[in-house]
């Protein structure tokens, strides 16, 4: 989607030096067709077996992006009231929601009962016995899966392991079979499904069969027990090319790893979660060369483009590949980009060989479509450029640039 025609970089049939005079920087720019074709690629992959495509939208919850995912048929992984609030106005269907997180409130809880939600992955034995209540006073039954902590090892960044023991998430697995038998006889509770999430950024697809081996061991003794479990929720977390040495799995690579595990399984819906592996190589964060500087043995590239903007270098040291917008055949220099906050953890890029770029050149930073606008600020009253989307030579403004004005829009003046 991304490519150079006469030394100008494009996405898709369009210029980003045109995107960049139009709607100024920073911006985000989204490939439609990218888009559609990673979440096509995970249909395909799951198509064989019964499954559901969630699509974890804290990753990228753009009105836009939602909707074209729900026409292609997504679901969505969601954990807030705010994210089931978007999933339905982008036209998601209830029945291929999924409600995850740790902290859902009585509020979010009942907004998702009324809403008649998929199931809720419970985290706990105390929010299991809020869903009740909540479900009781409702006169309904609330259909629930556990999340279960299968304690697997994936090697990504510690922030973003979640199936290890010690991780908030979940409940242990050792635990999780009385945990299902006591849910199994509360009044207001339905038991339908079992869910495991081990980690995001995941390059090696070999842990997920090590979390479906013991949670098939779950599922058989759950059946033996007269607990039909219908719905087998595996999570998320397929890495992307963010370095230019990383080499991704497929959503079929995934379907290979695990379907000798469930296979033996009939009629049981696969649920998925992928938000990374959807959105994230989509987008690109474009933005401008400010100032050059130098102190002691380091040289600065100062942009526009800060960690307000993408904070993912700054809090997981993330690496995200830096392109000129226009072709640069200059000589190479090792550069730190950074931004204008002030912290030093501001930047974008650490010791990177990059060509000597000038004042007022572009840069678009790659693989910023998830978790890129989705974790930004206002932190240093900057406020936030436009995102748009790119359908070939068209484009689709999906969100207005903030002016300096919203920044106290909720202000008591
Ligand atoms: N399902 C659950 C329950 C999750 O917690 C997550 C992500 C996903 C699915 C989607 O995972 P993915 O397919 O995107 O890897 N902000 C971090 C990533 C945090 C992931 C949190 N959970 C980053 O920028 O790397």
């Amino acid at each position: 989607m991304l490519k150079y025609i006469k030394n100008n970089l494009f996405i898709e049939n369009v210029a980003v030096s045109k995107l960049v005079k139009k709607f100024g920087t920073p911006l985000y720019a989204y490939s439609q067709k990218e888009l559609e074709s990673n979440f096509n690629s995970y249909k395909e992959a799951f198509k064989s077996v019964g499954s559901i495509i969630c699509y974890a939208m804290k990753a990228n919850s753009n009105h836009n992006i939602l909707k074209h995912l729900a026409k292609l048929g997504a679901g969505a992984d969601i954990v807030s009231g705010g994210e089931l609030y978007r999933a339905l106005k982008a036209g998601i269907k209830p029945q291929k929601i999924v409600y995850s997180g740790v902290g859902k409130t009585s509020k979010e809880i009942e907004f998702a009962l009324r809403s008649n939600i998929l199931m809720f992955n419970v985290e706990s034995l105390e929010e299991l016995d809020k869903i009740n209540a909540i479900a009781g006073k409702l006169k309904t039954k609330a259909r629930i899966s556990f999340r279960v902590n299968p304690n697997v090892d994936v090697h990504t960044h510690k922030y973003i392991t979640t199936g290890k023991e010690g991780n908030k998430f979940g409940i242990k697995y050792e635990d999780a079979f009385d945990i299902y038998i006591k849910a199994s006889k509360m009044k207001n509770i339905e038991v339908v499904g079992v869910d495991s999430h081990i980690g995001s950024q995941i390059l090696d697809v070999a842990p997920f069969k090590v979390a479906a081996e013991k949670m098939s061991k779950l599922i058989d003794k759950l059946e033996t027990n007269g607990i039909n479990i219908k719905y087998i929720d595996i999570g998320g977390g397929l890495g992307i090319k963010y370095k230019p040495a990383d080499k991704p799995q497929t959503p079929a690579d995934l379907r290979k790893m695990i379907m000798p595990v469930y296979s033996k399984y009939k009629n049981k819906t696969i649920i998925v979660e992928p938000g990374r592996a959807i959105v994230g190589d989509t987008g690109i964060l474009i933005g401008e060369v400010l100032y050059r500087k130098t102190s002691g043995t380091k040289n600065f590239v100062v942009t526009n483009v800060a960690m307000n903007d993408l904070i993912r270098p700054a809090l997981y040291e993330s690496y995200h590949n830096i392109i000129p917008v226009k072709k640069s055949f200059k000589k190479q220099q090792i550069v730190d980009v950074v931004g204008p906050i002030c912290e030093s953890g501001d930047f974008i890029a650490k010791d990177r060989k990059l060509p000597v770029f000038e004042q007022g050149d572009f840069v678009a930073v790659e693989c910023a479509g998830a978790y890129g606008r989705a974790m930004s600020s206002q932190y240093n009253s900057r406020p936030r450029g436009a995102e748009v989307l790119v359908n070939g030579s068209k484009v689709k403004v999906i969100r207005k640039a903030e002016t300096i004005e919203d920044l106290m829009s909720k202000e008591i003046k």
